[in-house]
């Protein structure tokens, strides 16, 4: 018997025996010191975290950050249930989005978190909603500060073309409208956001965001408009590849923290970020079991864990780093692309990884998958979505329970005549 992945101080091929395959293992120890890493490198301005709830809505991981002091960015009537629920309080939960329904800015307004508002359209819908309950709501622009991080496409948000934000040129007059809007006791204007995307690498595109979104706030102090926050949003991208130089939380904040000190106000605003794949990526690796290997027109290894659970690669060329999780000692033996289960030729988790020998029945285990991992899953060809686990100090602890059959099942109803 070869050599046994250790994950969080638990041997990972005792928790696939245990727990069965496939399988989310996530770190506790590792989310708590990343959580705080970032929240220090920012700690010589006023500064909030914000979790990204999009990144990880496991409700353990929600509380373990709550009890960290973190805040939480949600962009749906759901996340913002869940963070309440984790003990998240309102006053530190900005909602955001780019099309919220009226539920959703009812409940925003009933709950009394601040909300970021996407577009003039919305500014007016959620005054209105406000005016209709009573509330007053406290808000922040989204900026879309046209912005080029060196990124995915798919998850480049801050490009003049994206869908996500006010355009920059528009935003003074924004707030112009949301001030007479505060007349009515509807609104109350308090911030300003932007976020530029995410898995960024080159952090140096930090610098021009925050000149950019200090030069409104600037403009907006001298109208007579002092905000209380600036929130610069996520997006410090983690090495998915092993080696790969990847910046750090203070890389980060070497990047905002002079520009955003160097405001030309007569007080600093609030600063808050909100990341989400830092916070959580490394903290969970995906474990699967090989189904089988055969060799065609590529060495292939079959896992049972597709795309329906982590769809990263699929979407976005992602890499993933992969090892045999029961031969850790044993040397690199022959080229292997792992797939996955579902019923696509694209279901691809690894392309052409240099692997010990695998055999069926043998481990894989996939790292970084605690960002946009579980999250993103889907029960796509009736497959039932796994169960998630909780490592810490030696223990395991479910999370989440395997989904049965019955869960496909869950809401669909058999009209009578069809019985
Ligand atoms: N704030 C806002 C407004 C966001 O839209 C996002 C992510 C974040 C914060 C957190 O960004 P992070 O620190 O995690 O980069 N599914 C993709 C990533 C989509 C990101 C969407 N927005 C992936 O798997 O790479």
């Amino acid at each position: 018997m070869g050599k046994h992945l250790i994950f969080g101080g638990v041997d990972v091929i005792g928790l696939a025996e245990r727990f069965g395959t496939p399988l989310y293992v996530t770190d506790e120890q590792r989310l708590r010191e990343n959580f705080r890493r970032f929240r220090d490198a920012f700690s010589s301005v006023a500064s909030e975290i914000y979790y990204a709830v999009k990144a990880n809505w496991n409700l353990a991981v929600l509380r373990i950050l709550a009890q960290e002091g973190a805040g939480a960015d949600v962009f749906s009537g759901g996340e913002l249930y869940l963070a309440r629920l984790a003990g998240i309080p309102a006053s530190k939960i900005l909602f955001n989005g780019n099309s919220k329904s009226d539920e959703e800015l009812e409940l925003a307004a009933l709950s009394g978190v601040k909300v970021s508002v996407d577009s003039f359209d919305e500014l007016y819908a959620l005054s209105e909603v406000a005016r209709s309950l009573g509330k007053t709501v406290e808000i922040a622009m989204r900026v879309n500060p046209d912005i080029s991080p060196e990124t995915h496409p798919k998850i480049a948000t801050g490009l003049k073309e994206s869908k996500f934000g006010i355009p920059y040129e528009e935003v003074l007059d924004a707030y112009k409208e949301a001030k007479k809007l505060e007349a009515t006791g509807s609104v109350r204007v308090k911030g300003i956001h932007c976020h530029i995307g995410s898995q960024i690498l080159d952090v140096s595109i930090f610098r021009e965001t925050t000149e950019k979104m200090i030069a409104l706030v600037e403009a907006l102090s001298e109208r007579g408009i002092e905000l209380e926050f600036v929130d610069l949003g996520g997006g410090l991208g983690i090495p998915y590849k092993k080696d790969e130089p990847a910046p750090t939380p203070e890389d980060l904040a070497a990047q905002i923290l002079p520009a955003f000190k160097s405001a030309k106000l007569r007080r600093l605003p609030k600063l808050i970020l909100e990341p989400g794949r830092y916070i959580v990526g490394n903290t969970t690796i995906l474990v699967a079991r090989v189904n089988a290997v055969k060799k065609a027109a590529r060495r292939f290894v079959a896992i049972d864990a597709g795309f329906n659970l982590l769809i990263r690669p699929v979407l976005y060329d992602a890499y993933h780093e992969v090892v045999v999780a029961n031969k850790m000692d044993e040397p690199p033996a022959e080229t292997y692309t792992v797939v996955g289960p579902i019923c696509e030729s694209g279901d691809i988790i690894a392309k052409d990884r240099t692997l010990p020998e695998v055999k069926r029945g043998d481990i894989i285990a996939i790292f970084n998958a605690g960002a946009y991992g579980f999250a993103m899953s889907s029960q796509y060809n009736g497959r039932p979505r796994c169960a998630e686990i909780l490592v810490n100090a030696g223990k395991a602890e479910v999370i989440r329970r395997k989904e049965s059959f019955d869960e496909l099942l869950r809401n669909q109803v058999l009209p009578a005549r069809l019985l």
